[in-house]
């Protein structure tokens, strides 16, 4: 079926609704990718049909400069808080009186409190306009750039009759499941871990690139109207809400209708008390408003919050306990974390006798030492952290790193410039296996193509794969006596790993795995060195003689190749037949255009990587931008704004077929 542009997008548009809003998926993700791919290349081709409500309008091509200040037209407010059901019913009972009316004729809505930050997201004739921060509640900053990438944030509103301006005000926030692979993410490459999802929500809206919001689902859900010039004269607030989902946002979940008497208070808070920590967002309390929107407005504001809602927040997660010791774990990447041992105290519904103090410089900063009484913090299924210490303990023993790695002894090393101290074991330390064994089997390592995450993850728990080295030690019926494995596809396995021994010089020194050593600098030290023994005896000095080679790369490769348990594995690797031609062979080869810098532009006939290749092949060194210094510009169909710099330079430009003719061997 030939769809027009606007179908198209109107098509994904919808399915993007019902699987972001609704959470209810009209297709597959096969399907759902296909028709995106369709709208990639109509859109490439007539990039002057290009809509701004099509999916691919949410990342902007470029991080903004600095946030634009915005004024809101009407105040955005704060809520004033209760803390207990009599403080809630005290609040009702106030409003009642002055409205002359019993309490429990007060038509209430509740809400659950999302934790995130409030938006106000500003729609001009049904299109999404700009959206702003609260600020102050006068001025707040425009992060247009960052809502739009939110897939429940409607570029165009769902209607055929659109408000000529509609401001819908809700709470952003990033769902507990998508804080943790957050933080996953960024333990792993070091990065900052964020706190709790409020802070993540926040850090991300804050920032200047969209491409970094894009990447982490957030969510918005509205609890209110701004500004509106439109068609409706709502009475209630439940049915301007209702009028927002119908335009196409996502709904908060567990709202409820009911009179404001004691008991029905009494029973949303147990109900929304209990269901809490099975909700898939943060919560930290329940917001309580009176529906009738001339109530509302009769009541009015005092101070900076209204007098026709209050947010009945959940007890603080917090309690004080002692902290008896503190343990350090091996994450998989070697890194060290520290981990509180505590006097089990219960916090919000649970027990909790470990905290995780991040690393060193927390411990410092937070001026902790084992004896203690500290505060525990938890929030719903966050893992529990030590917010301060309360008291100093009496014999109170200062924190330290151990020398050594708590799983395989070896040396335990500071990262440069960073908070995080490393264990130097590598390839013996257990606590980072699995994943070392799955980056050298990775396609772009030593390309085991049957030998995948799964199955190396199976193999790891099971005891047959401890190290690198005993991928060529499995035996068929290791992996056919596997649940869900035959004899066939383990002969596969066994073939793939044959297939896959006779590999480059850099690819093999890339794939164990150096910290700090990617493919980049296992290029540079292999084409330097030029074979295996030269880098293993290779000295610090020797190795920052390497171009590009830095002060980090250096050391991690000197104290790689110092411990007598990696130079086993590599040993072990290589009488199992694992080769290469070293790389003194391959420079012998002529190398014509040693000590030459080259850039590529345009489309060429040939994969990108593969002329890249053939040139470093050649002794040059391939740059992305043309500069004085460029030596060659090699320019295939399309070529654009570098052509034209190495023209304007006078530096020489071959086409691809001249250096193809003159170069491929
Ligand atoms: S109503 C005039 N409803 O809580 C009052 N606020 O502590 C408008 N929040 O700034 C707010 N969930 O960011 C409302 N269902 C909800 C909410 C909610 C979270 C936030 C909001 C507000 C803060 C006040």
């Amino acid at each position: 079926m030939n769809l027009s542009y606007e179908q198209l997008v109107e098509r994904l548009n919808l399915w993007n609704h019902a699987y972001y809003v609704l959470d209810d998926p009209l297709v597959s993700d096969a399907e759902y990718d296909h028709a995106f791919r369709a709208l990639l290349a109509m859109e490439a081709e007539h990039p002057d049909l290009v809509s701004p409500q099509s999916l691919t309008q949410r990342v902007g091509a470029k991080p903004i400069d600095e946030f634009k200040k915005v004024e809101h037209g009407v105040k955005m407010l704060s809520l004033a808080n209760a803390f207990s059901l009599q403080e809630t019913v005290d609040f009702f009972d106030k409003a009642a009186k002055e409205l002359e009316v019993s309490p429990s004729s007060l038509a209430i809505f509740s809400e659950p409190k999302l934790d995130g930050l409030a938006v106000a997201i500003h729609y001009h004739r049904g299109y999404f306009s700009y959206a702003a921060t609260r600020g102050d509640g006068q001025i707040g900053e425009d992060v247009s750039h960052n809502i739009k990438t939110i897939q429940s944030v409607p570029l165009k509103l769902v209607t055929n009759s659109p408000p000529e301006k509609l401001e819908v005000r809700g709470e952003v926030f990033m769902p507990k499941a998508a804080f943790e692979k957050l933080n996953r993410l960024a333990k792993q490459q070091n990065s900052k871990v964020f706190v709790n999802p409020r802070n993540a929500a926040a850090g991300t809206v804050r920032q200047m690139n969209p491409q970094i919001a894009a990447k982490r689902d957030l969510q918005f859900i509205p609890y209110s109207v701004g500004e509106y010039q439109g068609e409706y004269e709502f009475t209630r607030h439940s049915e301007m809400i209702g009028y927002l989902i119908s335009l196409g946002f996502k709904r908060n979940p567990h709202c409820y209708a009911f009179s404001g008497s004691f008991e029905a208070f009494a029973e949303n808070y147990q109900r929304m008390e209990s269901l809490r920590d099975s909700l898939p967002m943060e919560i930290d309390g329940i917001v309580y408003k009176i529906d009738e929107l001339a109530t509302q407005q009769t009541l009015g504001f005092i101070a900076r919050s209204p007098k026709w809602a209050v947010a009945r927040k959940f007890p603080a997660q917090q309690a004080t306990t002692q902290l008896l010791d503190v343990d350090f774990q091996v994450g998989r990447t070697g890194v060290l974390t520290p981990v509180a041992r505590l006097e089990p105290v219960f916090v919000a519904g649970v027990t909790v006798s470990n905290a995780t103090l991040h690393n060193m410089d927390e411990i410092e900063r937070l001026g902790l030492c084992i004896g203690d009484s500290v505060e525990i913090q938890r929030a719903g299924d966050v893992i529990p952290k030590v917010a301060k210490v309360i008291e100093q303990g009496e014999n109170r023993k200062s924190i330290t790193m151990p020398a050594r790695c708590p799983v395989c002894d070896s040396v335990v090393t500071r990262i440069e410039g960073q908070a995080a101290f490393r264990c130097t074991g590598g390839l013996i330390c257990a606590a980072q296996g699995a994943e070392r064994i799955e980056h050298y089997a990775s396609r772009r390592c030593m390309n085991i193509i049957n030998l995948g995450t799964k199955l190396i993850e199976v193999l790891y728990n099971n005891g047959t794969l401890k190290t690198i080295a005993d991928i060529y030690k499995i035996q068929l019926n290791d992996i056919a006596s596997l649940e869900g494995q035959g004899e066939k596809s383990a002969q596969n396995v066994l073939d793939s790993i044959e297939a896959s021994k006779t590999t480059k010089l850099s690819t093999f020194l890339a794939a164990l795995g150096i910290p700090d050593v990617g493919e980049g600098g296992s290029k540079n030290v292999a084409k330097y060195f030029k074979n295996l023994p030269a880098i293993q005896a290779a000295s610090f000095e020797e190795l920052m003689q390497v171009p590009d080679v830095g002060p980090v790369t250096a050391k991690s490769i000197v104290d790689f190749f110092r411990d007598e348990k990696n130079l086993a594995i590599v040993a072990d690797i290589i009488n199992a037949g694992v080769v290469w031609q070293d790389e003194q062979a391959e420079a012998v080869q002529a190398q014509p255009l040693a000590g030459q810098t080259w850039v590529l532009t345009g489309t060429l006939s040939i994969p990108r990587q593969e002329a890249k290749a053939l040139l470093e092949n050649l002794g040059a060194k391939v740059a992305g931008s043309v500069s004085k210094k460029t030596d060659c510009v090699v320019a295939g169909t399309e070529a654009g704004s570098k052509l034209a710099k190495a023209q304007e330079l006078g530096v020489k430009v071959m086409n691809e077929a001249t250096f193809l003719s003159e170069f491929k061997l």
